[in-house]
């Protein structure tokens, strides 16, 4: 047989690889666990979604290939949404694309701008496929840390500068995954700004922007004046919408870039289920109705676990927005070992930081895509076993 290729060959393994064999074991054993580990909600999508979708598959034509134009409909709502929430105009057949998922998109992008020997700049810790795909290209991956002192925002004066001459893309993701830190306007100008001094593609994934409390509204970095010319965002109907396993997103912004993952994309995948994409339809013109109301679901459970995390002896930040709480690990073990433990010992999986970069060790990570009854039981097991 062939060997691996280098890159792949050298793919960190993922984190939380062992969990679901332990977690099987311990619930065959009759333990009631508690699964805090994937940002995966428990909550159902809007129910003109699911009507949708129940209506397209009995359609001939949605069960054609959607082939990377897709639905024109979705196209044209994704823009108009993009209008009604943040206030600026793309045009949906030049500057949108539809994605299998924004996980794939985020990922196939370095495709498109790095050879190896380029650099991509990305925050760490981070959501792996900013990491993923420079890495398996041979390009350079430049992790920056976040730093709790700093609200988590990337300090592009840590840059250094011999990467920063080989760095092609910069990625943000404000609302932060997994340190729940969020940007101002101001930040994300100054973002702007930097990657046109420093001639970089900005890459903002805006996954969690309808998943935020206390009132704070995230903004898009599309929204500032020239942002086109320079950057594009990821949007993604998983956080929003509740519809993880249906997978659908969108890239928008800098026409040329979307317009060449298009093409790229033509290699890779023939596009997002038609059918899905009429129920991306149905869920963006329910979202006024919907957003508001699952936010409050996801507010009201941050506050039962911040409270019950902060009972339990940790010292915990209350997220303006996200799917999570990041808190520091109080004994200083790694944070693998700390999960694998609770786990073990409480039933409780909770996500070890280092799982998202060398950045995250040290802390760890709580979902809460559990009931509030739930998420404080998880509390006080874990007080229990340390
Ligand atoms: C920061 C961030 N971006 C994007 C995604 C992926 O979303 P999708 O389900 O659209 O691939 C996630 C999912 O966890 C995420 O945390």
């Amino acid at each position: 047989m062939p060997k691996f290729s280098k890159q792949f060959s050298t793919l960190p393994p993922y984190a939380l690889a062992d969990v679901p064999k332990i977690k099987a074991e311990l619930i065959e054993r009759g333990v009631d666990v508690i699964d805090l580990g994937a940002g995966d909600a428990d909550q159902m999508p809007p129910p003109q979604a699911i009507a949708a979708i129940q209506a397209a598959v009995t359609e001939e034509r949605y069960s054609r290939y959607p082939f990377q134009r897709g639905l024109p409909e979705f196209r044209k709502k994704v823009a108009e949404w993009m209008k009604v929430r943040f206030g600026f105009e793309v045009d949906p057949f030049e500057e949108v694309l539809p994605l299998i998922g924004t996980k794939e998109g985020i990922a196939h992008l370095p495709l498109i701008y790095l050879d190896p020997g380029d650099a991509a700049i990305i925050p760490d810790p981070g959501y792996y496929p900013y990491f993923g795909g420079t890495h398996m290209l041979g390009a350079d991956v430049v992790q920056v840390p976040l730093r709790r002192e700093k609200g988590y925002l990337l300090d592009w004066s840590e840059v250094p500068a011999d990467k920063l001459r080989k760095a092609k893309l910069l990625y943000l993701n404000y609302p932060n995954n997994p340190t729940g830190g969020v940007a101002t306007e101001e930040y994300l100008r100054e973002a702007l700004e930097f990657c046109r001094q420093h001639g970089l593609l900005l890459v903002h994934d805006n996954a969690y922007s309808e998943i935020a409390f206390d009132g704070y509204r995230p903004p898009s970095v599309l929204q500032f004046e020239g942002a086109k010319e320079i950057a594009v965002e990821y949007q993604s109907l998983s956080k929003t919408f509740n519809m993880t396993g249906w997978r659908i997103g969108w890239v928008a912004g800098h026409k040329e870039t979307v317009q060449a993952l298009s093409k790229v994309k033509t290699y890779y995948d023939t596009g997002v289920f038609l059918a899905c994409q009429a129920a991306g339809v149905a869920a963006l013109d329910a979202w006024s109705e919907f957003a508001p109301k699952n936010a409050a679901i996801f507010e009201k459970r941050r506050d039962a676990a911040v409270e019950a995390f902060r009972e339990a002896g940790f010292e915990v930040d209350k997220p303006k927005a996200t799917l999570y709480l990041w808190i520091p690990i109080p004994s200083g073990e790694p944070s693998v070992e700390f999960a694998r433990r609770i786990l073990l010992e409480s039933g409780v999986v909770l996500f070890p930081g280092v799982g998202m970069g060398e950045g995250g060790e040290g802390f760890f990570r709580v979902a809460l895509t559990q009931p509030a009854e739930r998420l404080e039981e998880a509390a006080k097991r874990v007080a229990k076993v340390l």
